[in-house]
């Protein structure tokens, strides 16, 4: 046995086993030969020890609460970089030289909705969940693409890339039963926001918005990218691998969290600020009520994306001059739960999910659009992640199971059952 192979013994035949080191020294054992070699396969459901692949792109720590994109902290991403930057290095793995950057601008801004996409954008029923009429958008979005849009090409991928801001912006307009704006030439995220909202941006929103879609921009194999790897390596087109995404992230225990967090404050408030109540709900496990906002598979510490979000919707709120009950009333739900054995033996702490709608609400967002907005920031994590596995040529995603039912039986006719 070296350092870099392990041997199990399995009914009496020894397996080596590959050890992988990655190169912040995270360790697997390599089981791609495991079932040809001794007929086992390995069990585990959620997959919370089992990793899909390997990648180059984000890299966290869920222990010490680290979180980087190609090796850069997201603290410092967030402080001195913006979102167009930030796509550019998740998509080409370095930062961006000023002409890259710039061609790299121009090529986001030049793309435009294909003639007749507004039309079909507006055809979706304006009751229907924005994320439903987001999903079903960018999958139809390849009906407007000729050319093989299942090859993760430049051209692929800054159109869905550059036309996702007009997306979000037309669906919220739909979502509101107002008409939708044109406008671009003045940056992603001030172009997404001017559409949305009808007029051009405070600086202040401008900027916090961008920081907000940096911090969401990627988080390596969350369910939702794992949606669109497993989608994309059928070979299905970058929409239709998005789309897939879009509707991973929807769930309330994924980015769909966001919009449920700021229902439960509101709900919270309503009840006369009754925090303790909720808190003991949390906890009760005849129940089904959690803490929205709180926990999260891989960070057994503060979600580093919480901590600057929370400091960032003090910080806009002040400068927008918004009161916001809520905001008060997330932060003592904070407080109490962190000073709760429940929570703390759990290693539950908030989540990037639980103070993000504060600063959406601040913005004039609608609740119903807060998942919209994760997904805006996730399109580029999730596009280079498509890019990644179809670069590799990596195969089709297909898991393997424990079979647990019935045993080979005969048919019997209906009247002997
Ligand atoms: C995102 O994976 C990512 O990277 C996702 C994400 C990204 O950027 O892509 O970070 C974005 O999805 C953040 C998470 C947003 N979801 C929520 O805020 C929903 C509320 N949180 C949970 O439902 C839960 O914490 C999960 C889904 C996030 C994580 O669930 P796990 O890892 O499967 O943990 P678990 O359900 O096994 O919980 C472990 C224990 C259980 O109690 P016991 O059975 O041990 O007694 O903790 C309890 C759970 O009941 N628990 C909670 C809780 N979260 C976990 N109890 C009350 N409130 C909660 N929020």
């Amino acid at each position: 046995m070296s350092e870099n192979t392990i041997a199990i013994q399995l009914d009496g035949k020894e397996v080596l086993l590959p050890v992988v080191v990655g190169t912040e020294n995270e360790k697997a054992l390599d089981i791609s030969k495991l079932r040809d070699e001794s007929g086992y396969i390995t069990l585990d459901t959620g997959y919370k020890n089992t990793g899909a692949t390997s990648s180059a792109i984000t890299f966290l720590d869920g222990e010490k609460g680290i979180l980087h994109y190609r090796g850069y902290d997201i603290s410092e991403l967030a402080e001195k970089s913006t979102f167009v930057e930030v796509s550019y290095l998740l998509l080409y793995g370095n930062l961006p030289t000023a002409a890259q950057l710039a061609e790299f601008e121009a090529s986001l801004a030049s793309q435009s909705l294909p003639a007749g996409f507004a039309d079909l954008q507006k055809s979706f029923p304006s009751e229907a969940h924005p994320m439903a009429q987001l999903s079903a958008g960018v999958t139809l979005l390849s009906n407007y693409f000729d050319g093989n849009t299942s090859l993760p090409t430049d051209e692929n991928i800054h159109s869905l890339l550059g036309n996702f801001g007009a997306i979000a912006a037309n669906i919220q307009n739909n979502f509101l039963s107002k008409d939708f704006n044109q406008f671009s030439g003045k940056g992603f995220v001030y172009d997404f926001l001017t559409m949305a909202f009808g007029e051009e941006p405070d600086q202040v929103i401008v900027d916090a918005m961008d920081k907000l879609l940096i911090l969401h921009a990627d988080h390596e194999q969350n369910c939702s990218t794992s949606t669109v790897r497993i989608v994309g390596s059928s070979h299905a087109n970058v929409f239709a691998s998005v789309s897939g995404g879009i509707n991973a992230l929807w769930g309330p225990l994924h980015g769909g969290a966001n919009q449920s967090v700021l229902e439960m404050l509101e709900s919270i408030k309503k009840d006369g600020g009754d925090i303790d109540k909720y808190v003991a709900k949390a906890k009760d496990k005849n129940d089904p009520f959690r803490l929205m906002g709180f926990g999260h598979r891989v960070y057994k510490n503060f979600d580093p994306r919480a901590r600057i979000i929370k400091k960032a919707s003090d910080s806009v709120l002040e400068k927008l001059g918004v009161k916001d009950e809520a905001l008060d009333i997330a932060k003592q739900l904070e407080k109490i739960a962190l000073e709760d054995e429940y929570f703390v033996t759990r290693n539950l702490y908030p989540n990037v999910d639980f103070y993000s709608g504060i600063i959406y609400k601040a913005i004039g967002f609608p609740t119903e659009m807060f998942t919209v907005l994760f997904a805006l920031g996730r399109v580029p994590g999730w596009l280079s992640h498509w890019k990644e596995m179809r670069d590799r040529k990596e195969p089709i995603g297909r898991p393997r199971q424990v079979y647990t039912g019935s045993t080979l039986r005969k048919y019997n006719s209906i009247n002997e059952r």
